[in-house]
Formats: C-alpha cells, structure tokens, sequence
C-alpha cells in the first residue's frame, strides 16, 4: 500500500505523457535562476481559496498592488487532473502552506531607480521557521522579484499547488537589464506595451527603453510644441498623449521597471520636421535647397532653446533620472551640401571636420541635459563615442553594433572602458533579426563581460538590453516575436555568469518557462517541437 502512495506523491502533473518532444521541461524551476537555490525533496500544499499573503515589515501601494497580482498570476493556467486523495498522506507533505509573510525591512520607494536594491530571500518550510512561508527583502523591489520567483516555484497538483521546501538567496548580476521597444516605425497599441511590460516583470527586466519617436512618425504629444505629433505623427489616433505615457509609467512602476525615454538626435529626425520649422537642416543640390532635410542644424541658438523646452517636458514626464539621447548614425552629406552651414564652420575654424560640428551640438545638448530641474543622467548609441566627441565623464555608452564595422563588439566594449566611460551591450541581442532555428543558443552565449580587459573595466559594464526594432513590428507580432526569446537575455542579465553558458542546462527550464508564460496567457511562440497544457487553447 505504502509504495502505491509514493507513487502517486511523486505525479504532479497527473496527464499520462507521450510523444518525443524536443526536450523534456523541468517542473518548479524559477526562470532567471537565482543566485542560490537549496530545494528538499519534501513539499507543502497550497489550496488557492485559503491562501494569502500577509505583510508583516513595511506596506505601500506598490507592495498590495504586487499582491493582488500575484494572488491572480500564481493560480492561473490549466490546472491537472484531481489526484487521488491519499497522496497527501506520504512522508513528504509537511502540510499546507495557507499564508506567506511579506517583510520588507524598509521603508518603500516611490520609483525605480539606478541604484535600486533587488535582493530578496525566500524560505519555504526552512529548518529554523518550519511550516512557515517567508520573502524577506530590504528593499520593494527585491520583494517584487521574490514574489515572481516564489510564483514560479509553485506546481499544479489537482486544484491545488504543491511547493516544496525551497530556500532562495537572489540578487541580479548586473543593475541595468533593458528591453528597447520603438514605437516610431510602427505605432504599438498602449495594451500590448502593458502586456510587454507585465512579461519583462516575469523576466526581472527593470528598464523599458522606449525609443518613441525616430525619422518615421512622432507619436509623442507635447504639451509645449502639439505640432510636432500634429504634423509627425501617421494619424491623430496613432498618439501617446500625456495620459498615456503617465498611465504606462505608472504601470511600469508598480512593477519595477524605469521607463527610459530615447528622443534621438541630431539625425533619426525626419519626423520632427514639419512641427518645427528650421529644425532640421535643408540639403542643397546645385545651389538650391532640394526638398529633402538632413539632421538637426547644430549652428541655429533657437534650435537650442526648442531643446531645452522640450527635454524639460520630456523628463518631467518620464521621470526617471536617465534619459537617451541617440546619436546613432549621423549622415554627414546634408550637412557637406548646406552653404550656411559651411559658413558657421569656418567662422569656427572647422572647416571640413563634420565629427567636430557634431561634437558642438552633442555637447550642447548633454550640457542642456545635466542642467534640467532633474540634473538628468544620460545614455547615447556609441557613435557618439566613436567620433571621437567629447562627451562628460558620467555618460553611458551603448554599444549596439554587432559585426566588425570597424570593429567587432568586445573590442569596443574594450575600447569604451578603457576610456572610462560606464557602458550597456546590445550588440549581440538584437532580437528583431529573426531566422529559422534555434536563435536563442547565440544569446545566451554572449556575455557582456567576454571582452579583453582589466576587473576595473569589467565593472564599468552595466548590464544590456534586449532590442527589438519595429520595421517589421507591430501590435500583431510584438508578443509572440518578442517572448520568449527575450527571457534568454533576461537569464544573462540576471543570473551569475558562471551558471549561464550552458544551452544544454537551460533548455528543459526555458520550455518549462515558456509554457509558464504561455499558461499565464501571454502569445508567447515555442522553441522547437513540443507542448504545452494550454497550448491546445490559444
Ligand atoms: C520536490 O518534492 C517532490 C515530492 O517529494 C520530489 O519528488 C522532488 O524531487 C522535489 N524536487 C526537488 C528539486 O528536490
Ligand atoms: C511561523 O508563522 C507563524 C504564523 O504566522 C508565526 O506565529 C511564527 O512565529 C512563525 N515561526 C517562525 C519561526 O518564524
Ligand atoms: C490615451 O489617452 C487619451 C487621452 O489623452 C485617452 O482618451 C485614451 O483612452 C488613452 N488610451 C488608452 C489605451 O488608455
Ligand atoms: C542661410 O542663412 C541666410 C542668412 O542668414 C538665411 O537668410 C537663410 O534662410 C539661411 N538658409 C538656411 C537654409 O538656413
Ligand atoms: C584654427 O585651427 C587650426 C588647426 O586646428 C589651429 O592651428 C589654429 O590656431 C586655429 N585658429 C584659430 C583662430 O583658432
Ligand atoms: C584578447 O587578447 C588576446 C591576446 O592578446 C587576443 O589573441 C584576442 O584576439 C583578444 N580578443 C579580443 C576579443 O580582442
Ligand atoms: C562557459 O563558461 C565557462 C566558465 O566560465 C568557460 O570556460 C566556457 O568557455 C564558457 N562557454 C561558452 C560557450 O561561452
């Protein structure tokens, strides 16, 4: 009799399984693996309608808002058949798991920030606290990143959950965990930015880079100049109004994440042109202008003051201390043809150095930046660098280019810190390159900190970001182009560097983790051959 029970305490699923899978996923495994995880082989039973969570350190909005959404996320999917009721009565149950304590041992923040804490502990049915359930953190965000894990760990067992007796000891290996979205080549709908956004919380990402406008549209509405989306954007209803930004921060807040805004200049503008007249410079053909506009003129004093104003506006809004300032593929050529810009650069004394003149716009504009009422932090694409511009000490350098024009992407990580500059890799998780296969193998190969340097210059990589550009992008394919191939680079980001090279280690956790998005509702595509319980259902 004994030993049918141990049988059926060991079935969580209860589904008799067939077929040959691709890969056979792992069962209660927290995608991105924690720093240290000790897990016995003895489980408690959670039942959902006597659960809870209860605060036991500090509380704030933040903190109930995470706990109902939790109480939602952690019993949603399918759930298996009824087992048969014995199976509780087996030496491993240590009994039911009816309340989790939150304690958060300080004082809440109201916003993410760059320096934020997101350590966390979790004690399920410990040595010292037997029986009991415990996430414990200094500070909210790591208490948001406690309660994603312990969601994870929870296996469906009939109506209820099982979990075993687990300790967790988690803290990320790097600070800055992006994911870039644009919103200028395609427009995307606010809902679908949310549900990315929820995705990226599953993913402990903390910064949603937002590249908004670009030469395409300019969906930004401003306060202090309307005409820039009036005549930039595709339609009035492809807009993000100031309701709508406030609105996807604060959902971005809840939840742990900084929304970083990239308004990119001096080029990547077409789209700011006709709001704002004498913006943009004018190209010339045979000693006339020919129609066609190059990047910001850098030699007009108002299109200084039209920066001001608007970057005012702009980190107001978005409220985080950082903001990206582009700099990305300056094209030179308009510049060349416009006569008054020749005349500006010989009264300067910069005839024919284009690098130069934009070196006098690009310091204007960090000077701009770091003198707003938020004394702004500031991220540029690594042109900036690149062109040999004197940029200040403090900016972040972002390193997208991937093969070797001219140089590969660990020699500028190597050349960007050896200058001492502070430094976030994309180059290798440009996520928007789709192909057929298995393409999540090379993201979670590379590693920001494989580059030839000192412990001094490896420090100066923040993290990285995920990017996905939308040429081929919109509402319709976000979600399922973007997951979960993104929660590869979310593991790189987060996990310690020695646990995560391994493609063969992580694959049974990353499909287990992605039938986990997919139960929780998300249009998550898969990796290779396979199922899922609820993919018979999307
Ligand atoms: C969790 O508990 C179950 C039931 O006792 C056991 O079969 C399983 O091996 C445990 N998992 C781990 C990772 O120890
Ligand atoms: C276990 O939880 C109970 C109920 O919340 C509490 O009274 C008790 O102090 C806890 N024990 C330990 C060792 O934390
Ligand atoms: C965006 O903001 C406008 C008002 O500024 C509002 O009417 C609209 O409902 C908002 N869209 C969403 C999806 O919240
Ligand atoms: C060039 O400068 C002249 C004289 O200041 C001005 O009249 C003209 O509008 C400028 N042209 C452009 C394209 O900025
Ligand atoms: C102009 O630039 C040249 C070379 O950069 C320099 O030698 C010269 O002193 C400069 N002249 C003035 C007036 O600044
Ligand atoms: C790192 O340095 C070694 C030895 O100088 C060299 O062989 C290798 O190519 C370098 N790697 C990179 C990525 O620069
Ligand atoms: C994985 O990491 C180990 C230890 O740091 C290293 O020796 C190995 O080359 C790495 N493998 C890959 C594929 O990067």
């Amino acid at each position: 009799m004994w030993s049918e029970v141990l049988v059926l305490a060991t079935l969580t699923v209860g589904l008799s399984m067939g077929g040959f899978p691709y890969i056979t996923p792992s069962t209660g495994n927290v995608w991105p693996k924690p720093q240290m995880t000790e897990t016995q082989e003895t489980y408690m039973v959670i039942r959902p309608e006597k659960f809870k969570f209860s605060v036991v350190g500090h509380d704030c909005d933040i903190l109930q808002e995470a706990i109902n959404r939790y109480k939602r996320t952690m019993f949603s999917g399918p759930t298996s058949p009824t087992l048969n009721p014995v199976w509780r009565k087996d030496e491993k149950f240590n009994g039911f798991l009816d309340e989790v304590s939150l304690n958060l041992m300080a004082e809440c923040e109201e916003y993410p920030h760059q320096y934020m804490d997101e350590q966390y502990q979790i004690k399920i049915d410990s040595s010292d606290a037997p029986g009991n359930g415990t996430i414990i953190s200094q500070s909210i965000w790591g208490i948001l990143r406690g309660l994603e894990s312990f969601s994870q760990l929870l296996l469906p067992a009939g109506s209820d959950f099982n979990v075993n007796s687990t300790q967790v000891m988690d803290f990320p290996r790097f600070a800055h965990r992006g994911f870039m979205l644009d919103t200028s080549r395609h427009y995307l709908p606010i809902k679908k930015i949310k549900d990315h956004l929820e995705l990226m919380a599953m993913n402990k990402f903390n910064i949603f880079h937002w590249h908004v406008v670009d030469d395409q549209s300019f969906p930004y509405v401003s306060e202090r100049f309307p005409q820039l989306s009036e005549l930039g954007s595709f339609t009035p209803i492809h807009q993000y109004s100031a309701q709508n930004i406030s609105d996807i921060v604060e959902f971005a807040r809840l939840r742990g994440i900084r929304v970083l805004p990239e308004f990119d200049t001096p080029g990547h503008t077409r789209s700011w042109g006709p709001g704002q007249p004498e913006l943009l410079t004018s190209c010339y053909k045979d000693g006339k202008p020919d129609g066609t506009y190059g990047p910001i003129d850098p030699t007009l004093d108002g299109n200084y003051d039209f920066l001001t104003s608007l970057f005012e506006e702009i980190t107001e809004r978005f409220h985080d201390h950082y903001v990206h300032l582009g700099g990305d593929e300056v094209s030179f050529s308009c510049w060349e043809s416009n006569p008054n810009i020749t005349a500006y650069m010989e009264a300067h004394n910069i005839t024919g150095d284009y690098a130069k003149l934009e070196e006098i716009y690009i310091s204007k504009l960090l000077d701009i930046i770091a003198n707003l009422p938020n004394k702004n932090g500031y991220l540029v694409w690594q042109e900036v660098f690149d062109n040999g511009v004197k940029i200040a000490a403090d900016t972040i350098v972002h390193v997208w280019k991937s093969e070797h024009i001219p140089i590969g992407w660990k020699e500028e990580l190597e050349k960007v810190t050896e200058a001492g500059y502070r430094t976030v890799l994309s180059s290798c998780w440009y996520l928007n390159y789709i192909s057929y296969g298995d393409d999540w193998y090379k993201y979670y190969e590379c590693d920001p900190q494989e580059f030839n340097g000192t412990d001094t210059q490896k420090q100066l990589i923040l993290g990285g970001e995920a990017c996905m550009w939308g040429e081929y992008v919109d509402g319709t394919n976000l979600i399922p182009r973007t997951w979960p191939r993104a929660a590869v680079v979310a593991e790189k980001l987060w996990s310690s560097s020695a646990h995560t090279n391994d493609t063969n280690a992580a694959a049974p956790r990353l499909e287990e983790h992605r039938c986990r998005l997919l139960d929780r509702g998300y249009q998550v595509q898969p990796f290779g051959p396979s199922y899922c319980l609820s993919d018979v259902d999307v």
